[in-house]
């Protein structure tokens, strides 16, 4: 078995590319010695030379001693034949993303490797347990996924595939931790934990932009600013480029068999097809000059009218937060039981439209404006017309809701808003992880907010807004779309119910 704590301990790196040499980097820092191979001639060379620069630069900064420097260096040693890996403690690959390679490369690895020794891949969608498969001791195959760049992405899955033994994922978890990295342990499933639970923001802000109901960059407005999403959704896309998020997207939805919460969008096919990849084309949903993001404008709120103004929300709070912006803006709040002919209607609905809204409610469409309140009333503030709303009384909606200088977007009726559809679909997503069992609920949050950057994991941002809350949104909406992409995981419907949080696991 391996002992990761061997101060002796020798690790082969196979496939020294941008990932193969940040896990060797890591390792090199942390004691262990590394040997890595590469099947390109001179690449495990640049790789270590690469690594050396990194250091250099550590040094330099003042973040690593000369002396810690050189040792790590005197760790990394290249070897010029696979056979040269026997001995190792454990085997990392990091070579093509290729089953048939994968497999090949594991099968004469067994032959060289003593029968301790650990094999794991670095594999980001393929199967752990379909590498494994044409292996004599598929038991001792374990995945083990880190992000790039690996160094700064403090996170790395350890995934069990059908026939890992247990130590393989115990062992690994101990190295992710000497490594200092966070493991989170995930089943082998598509996408594993990060890839999986990153599915719901960029698919849901998809699905809107192709409903007309906001421009791409009022999206990702809403969701920086409201929501606090560090990048938009269309931002992060053209960062990743759409030549490597579309097949993404397209895989994991194929290998969940069709799974409508993952269902692509012909938006980004197109948009691929096009050519317009991103930043590295220089045009994706924005155009970048010299690598910099050319700004979009956002629209100027209009002048609008003063009238009475009558509130209604699903929320208490939220009806009382609307009332207080009308009083500070100095307009008059309209607190009939019905609103007077005159009057705007000031709504604020979880999960429904703004149409559904006013016809519940009996009030008139062509008055009617909605707000979403999810995230407070101190952050930008999304405001919604019917298809029937006066432009009199949108513009008047949009100058009162501007009043106090807090940005207003605004975008067409669609039952959820821009923030309430897309974290109601992240949460959820997050929920069913835990629901498949596919990782714990303290190891999702880990992985999404290390891996993804999100300001919380799923399930504790879903404790944030309210389970009920978010219950509710989805709830409308799948009754308004009869879209089964939008029904609840269990997890979340009944500990909504239950008025439990969401990390709640089973008992
Ligand atoms: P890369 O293309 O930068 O490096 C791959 C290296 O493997 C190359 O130097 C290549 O010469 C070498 N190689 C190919 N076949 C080989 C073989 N049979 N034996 C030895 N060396 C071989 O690729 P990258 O991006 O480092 O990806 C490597 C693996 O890590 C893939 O499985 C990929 O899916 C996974 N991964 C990549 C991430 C990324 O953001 N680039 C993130 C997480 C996982």
């Amino acid at each position: 078995m391996l002992d990761v704590d061997d101060a002796g301990l020798v690790l082969g790196v196979v496939g020294t590319g941008v990932m193969g040499r940040g896990i060797a980097q890591l390792a090199a820092q942390a004691g262990i010695t590394v040997r890595l191979f590469d099947s390109r001639p001179l690449a495990a060379e640049e790789a270590r030379a690469s690594v050396g620069a990194t250091f250099d630069a550590l040094t330099t900064k003042g973040r690593m001693s000369a002396e810690a420097a050189r040792a790590a260096m005197a760790r990394l040693h290249v070897v010029a034949q696979e056979s040269a890996l026997a001995g190792c403690h454990g085997v990392v690959e990091a070579i093509v993303e290729d089953l048939r390679v994968k497999r090949e490369l594991f099968t004469r690895l067994e032959g060289i490797v003593g029968p301790e020794c650990l094999l794991a891949t670095n594999t980001s969608s393929l199967s752990v347990t379909a590498i494994a498969a044409t292996c004599e001791r598929p038991g001792r195959v374990g995945g083990f996924h880190f992000f790039n760049p690996v160094p700064l992405m403090k996170v790395v899955e350890v995934i069990e595939g059908a026939r890992t033994e247990p130590w393989v994922g115990e062992a690994l978890v101990a190295l992710a931790k000497r490594l200092g990295h966070r493991p989170v342990r995930a089943a082998d499933t598509p996408g594993f934990i990060v890839n999986h639970a990153g599915r719901g923001f960029g698919t849901e802000a998809l699905r809107i932009l192709q409903e007309g109901v906001a421009s791409f960059d009022e999206v990702d407005r809403i969701l920086r600013e409201s929501a606090g999403f560090r990048m938009g959704p269309f931002e992060l896309l053209d960062l990743t480029g759409l030549d490597v998020s579309h097949p993404v997207m397209e895989s994991v939805y194929e290998q969940f068999y069709q799974e409508p919460r993952f269902r692509p969008s012909y938006v980004l096919r197109q948009r691929l097809a096009a050519g317009l990849l991103g930043r590295k084309s220089g045009r994706g949903f924005y155009s970048y000059e010299e690598g910099r993001q050319r700004p979009v404008p956002a629209p100027r709120g209009p002048e609008g009218e003063r009238r009475p103004v009558w509130v209604a929300a699903d929320e208490p709070a939220w009806r009382d937060a609307l009332v207080s912006i009308v009083r500070a803006a100095g307009w008059f709040p309209d607190g009939g039981a019905r609103p007077s002919p005159e009057s705007l209607c000031l709504v604020a609905p979880l999960g429904r439209d703004a149409t559904t809204t006013a016809l519940a409610l009996e009030v008139d469409p062509e008055r009617t404006v909605a707000v979403d309140l999810l995230f407070g009333p101190e952050r930008r503030r999304t405001a919604m017309t019917t298809p029937v709303t006066r432009p009199g009384f949108r513009d008047s909606a949009l100058s009162l809701l501007s009043a106090d200088g807090t940005a207003v977007s605004r975008i067409h009726d669609s039952s959820g808003f821009v923030s309430q559809r897309v974290l109601a679909t992240v949460v959820n997503i997050g929920c069913d992880i835990a629901q498949q069992r596919i990782a714990s609920p303290e190891d999702i949050d880990a992985a999404v907010t290390l891996g993804l950057g999100y300001p919380r994991g799923p399930l504790a941002w879903g404790d944030a807004l309210g389970p009920r809350r978010l219950s509710k949104v989805l709830e409308a909406i799948h009754a308004a779309s009869g879209d089964p992409r939008y029904r609840a995981s269990p997890w979340l419907s009944r500990r909504a119910r239950l008025g439990v949080s969401l990390l709640t696991p089973e008992s």
